[in-house]
């Protein structure tokens, strides 16, 4: 039996690898300051699955807590999603999201290593590839130049995993580049419940679709793409966290430090996601085309083979499954885990 601590678990990403763990007959532990998510998130988790979840309302940042976490709870491998990840944000708080998600990896970092727990998955971003001038990328392309400082804690912790693997080969460490992920559990009991106005695509169109906002703002439609608007391999948040559930067993056998693409290998416009949208909803979302969004670049999506290859895994969901599951959970909590 594994234990799995998810950092971050309560989030997005971390609440869906929780299911999964839990459904492939991992153990789960979360630890979560709850800073940009819900208990109630966990408590769905237990309903989907029936099964329980130990969690811990705490922070990274606090390494005597993570310390005590590892050892009590007798954790082997270790899921890294705790972070900020607002982008608009990062360029306005950089002190706060440089200290947040790298002095928060240092201090878990030092926690696993005083307890010799040095099995660590990381949720990275395509972000670190920056602007790459082909499509698609491959883990090979060399890193680039982040446009926000929340970008470029993603490439810095990459970075100090690296570094720490080189001087001690004894960690197994599996950084994760997630490409665009969207969507929700089928039971729609679990979703992305952004705070405040979304800065994403979909969850902005799914609270227009229920009437929390106006219309959808297309930033740019004179990008040189299929019709203008920007590109992105979108990935369903549960074959996502089926990744997750493969990496862990993968580095669990082969020790070493690995760098895989999380994506489908395949673009869509935002006009193509919003017709898919459209379709999921039964109705027309209203939208305006707007000037382009600092920062953003036409195209982006994945080459998935490695992922196949070595963890013997592929996104199996579609952007129809993408869009309908993300609308059953907005659908059923208009107002997210706000009760
Ligand atoms: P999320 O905000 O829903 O989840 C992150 C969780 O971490 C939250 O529950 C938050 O409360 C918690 N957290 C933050 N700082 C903490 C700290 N110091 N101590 C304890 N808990 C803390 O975000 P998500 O979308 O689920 O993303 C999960 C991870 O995946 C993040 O690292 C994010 O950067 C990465 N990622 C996300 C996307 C995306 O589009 N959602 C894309 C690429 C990578
Ligand atoms: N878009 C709109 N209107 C909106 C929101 C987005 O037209 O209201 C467009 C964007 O211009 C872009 C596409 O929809 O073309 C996707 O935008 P998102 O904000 O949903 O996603 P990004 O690709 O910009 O960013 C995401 C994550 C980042 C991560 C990055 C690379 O939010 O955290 O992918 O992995 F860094």
């Amino acid at each position: 039996m594994t234990n799995v601590l998810i950092t971050g678990g309560a989030g997005y990403i971390g609440s869906h690898i929780a299911v999964e763990l839990l459904e492939a007959g991992y153990e789960v532990v979360v630890v979560d300051n709850l800073y940009n998510s819900s208990k109630i998130a966990l408590d769905r988790v237990e309903e989907i699955t029936g099964k329980k979840v130990k969690f811990y309302d705490g922070d990274i940042l606090d390494t005597n807590l993570m310390k005590k976490i590892l050892r009590e709870e007798k954790i082997d491998s270790v899921i890294h999603c705790a972070a900020l990840k607002a982008v608009g944000e990062s360029v306005r708080k950089p002190l706060e999201y440089y200290s947040n998600n790298l002095t928060g990896t240092l201090s878990l970092l030092e926690a696993m290593a005083a307890e010799d727990v040095k099995n660590i998955i990381f949720s990275s971003s395509a972000t670190v590839y920056g602007s790459p001038d082909h499509m698609p990328i491959s883990e090979d392309f060399p890193k680039g130049e982040c446009t926000n400082p929340y970008g470029w804690s993603k490439s810095m912790m990459e970075q100090i995993m690296v570094d720490l693997y080189k001087a001690d080969p004894k960690w197994n460490i599996i950084l994760l580049r997630y490409f665009n992920p969207i969507g929700a559990h089928k039971s729609g009991k679990i979703g992305e419940d952004p705070k405040g106005i979304p800065n994403n695509l979909v969850p902005y169109i799914t609270q227009v679709a229920v009437g929390k906002l106006e219309y959808l703002s297309i930033y740019g439609d004179d990008y040189d793409t299929v019709d203008g608007t920007g590109v992105r391999d979108y990935i369903h948040v549960v074959d996502l966290a089926q990744g997750h559930v493969k990496a862990v067993e993968y580095l669990e056998k082969n020790p070493g430090l690995d760098i895989i693409n999380l994506g489908t290998g395949r673009g869509y416009s935002v006009l193509e996601v919003l017709r898919a949208f459209e379709k999921a909803v039964g109705k027309e979302i209203p939208y305006k085309i707007v000037e382009r969004r600092p920062g953003d670049i036409a195209t982006t999506y994945a080459k998935a083979d490695k992922a196949k290859e070595v963890l013997g895994w592929e996104a199996k969901l579609g952007i129809d499954d993408m869009c309908e599951d993300s609308w059953r959970w907005q659908k059923n909590n208009p107002n997210g885990f706000e009760e």
